[in-house]
């Protein structure tokens, strides 16, 4: 344990989770965690990316839009999503029990449907587009940071959207509403709400709550994660900029891997 985790777990002991106006890694209220954007990172996928969130580090890989097996499962107005998050077996403190597991369901299916008012399914009937997220570290906000990257990858493979979706959690520690818990906050605080929104339209896409916000709380919450949102926004949309611009013949194997961070 490094000496920073180690007064982390000394002041959560006490039970304090802000110190002087402070979280215990130095963040304000309303601040993010360093957030880190390449795109087109893997050779293979149609579209992928790899984002950090702090600590929390994924890699998403985007494959379609390709005909649908089962054909039974295909339909015939348009293209199927298939979402897949999971969390590497060294992604979390204790090892992780290798393959799927409820939790992960869940997260897969609200992240699938965070992106269904988006992706223009209609333009692909009988096809599908897959969705990978792959956990690779994990310190709380990772269905959000999976949420970003699917979102920059969809669009690295050229699938046709409305615009990004953008994630981000906030919660209550310590009574305080903050922004993009970290885990020992999510472990310790009273309150972690996910959502993910559709920046230029404020559309939420996905929303959940574990813990308890009065209504006073969810509402100031509510509006520090769009704000939250929109900035990730522009991260995300610099980022495929970024690539666009530097990538001259677009062809997989050219697929730099820009990054952009904060
Ligand atoms: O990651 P996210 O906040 O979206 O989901 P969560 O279910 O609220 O999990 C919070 C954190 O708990 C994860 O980011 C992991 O760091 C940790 N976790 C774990 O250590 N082992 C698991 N089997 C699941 C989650």
């Amino acid at each position: 344990m490094n000496e920073e985790r180690e007064k982390e777990e000394e002041a959560v002991e006490k039970r304090e989770l802000i110190k002087d106006g402070k979280r215990l890694d130095g963040r304000g209220f309303e601040e993010l965690r360093p957030i880190k954007i390449e795109v087109g990172v893997l050779k293979r996928a149609d579209g992928s990316c790899y984002f950090e969130l702090g600590e929390n580090k994924v890699i998403a890989a985007v494959y379609g839009p390709k005909e649908m097996h089962p054909r039974h499962a295909q339909d015939a107005k348009m293209a199927v999503v298939k979402f897949r998050y999971n969390m590497a077996p060294f992604s979390v403190d204790d090892r992780k029990r290798p393959g799927p597991d409820r939790r992960s369901v869940e997260v897969s299916k609200v992240s699938r449907e965070a992106f269904e008012p988006v992706i223009m399914r209609e333009f692909y009937p009988k096809a599908a587009i897959e969705v990978y997220v792959e956990i690779l570290q994990s310190d709380a906000g990772t269905r959000t940071a999976g949420i970003n990257a699917a979102s920059v990858a969809l669009a690295d493979a050229g699938i046709p959207m409305k615009d990004l979706v953008s994630s981000v959690a906030v919660g209550k520690i310590d009574g305080q509403v903050v922004l993009d818990l970290n885990g020992t906050e999510d472990n310790h605080g009273e309150a972690d709400m996910p959502i993910a929104m559709v920046a230029r339209t404020n559309t939420i896409t996905l929303l959940q709550m574990d813990g308890h916000l009065t209504a006073e709380e969810f509402g100031r919450g509510l509006k520090l994660a769009m704000g939250a949102c929109r900035q990730i926004y522009e991260l995300q949309r610099a980022a495929l900029i970024e690539r666009f611009s530097s990538s001259n013949s677009g062809s997989k194997s050219e697929k730099g891997g820009n990054k952009n961070g904060t």
